[in-house]
């Protein structure tokens, strides 16, 4: 199975879906640890009672971003793992850290990129009146939200959605989304 390393900052429901495609055999990895940037992600008591390493490095620990992302290559790579999986980890990482990652530093991101890069996706979705809207899951390069796509869900944009309500149906499709698109890179990797 494929070693993943999943990275988290907060409630970590992306990274449940990852391990729960995984204990269905749906998915031919192992989660070899989930790391969080912030001691109280709700996702790390998941990850604890799945039996998961789990471990915290705190970036307000760091002088600079530059320190974090070192010491964050240097846990990560104790996993020796294929892929490492952002998982709602909100911390933009520095440029040696993604050309340490090169091919095997995947995020998912709220939007279909390349529209609507960065924060508040669902909001601007909204305000710029698309009828459609979804999530996409990306190889991570320097520039933010700007990698290679592998594969995206679609949902539509309803006349009475509120930020919440669209965030709330692009999170189920993100749920099947992410599992599927490390299918298909793993699956490729093996043929
Ligand atoms: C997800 O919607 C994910 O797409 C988004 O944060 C949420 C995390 O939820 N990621 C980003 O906005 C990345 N810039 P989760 O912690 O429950 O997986």
């Amino acid at each position: 199975p494929a070693k993943l390393v999943i990275l988290i900052s907060g409630r970590g429901s992306n990274m449940q879906s990852i391990v729960n495609a995984i204990q269905a055999d749906k998915l031919n990895a192992e989660v070899a640890a989930v790391i969080s940037n912030r001691p109280d992600a709700a996702g790390l008591d998941f990850a604890r009672d799945a039996g998961i390493t789990s471990e915290t490095l705190d970036h307000k620990n760091f002088a600079s971003r530059e320190a974090f992302d070192q010491q964050l290559m240097d846990l990560i790579d104790k996993f020796e793992p294929n892929y490492v999986v952002l998982a709602g980890f909100m911390r933009i990482l520095s440029a040696a850290f993604v050309q340490h990652y090169a091919n095997r530093l995947i995020n998912i991101h709220p939007s279909l990129l390349p529209k609507f890069k960065g924060m508040h996706t669902h909001k601007r979705a909204i305000e710029a009146g698309e009828s459609e809207h979804g999530a996409s899951v990306h190889f991570v390069t320097e520039e933010l939200d700007a990698g290679p796509v592998i594969l995206q869900a679609k949902v539509p944009v309803l006349e009475a959605d509120t930020e919440e309500t669209l965030a709330a149906r692009v999170l189920v499709e993100e749920h099947k989304l992410y599992p599927d698109a490390l299918r298909l890179l793993i699956e490729q990797h093996q043929s």
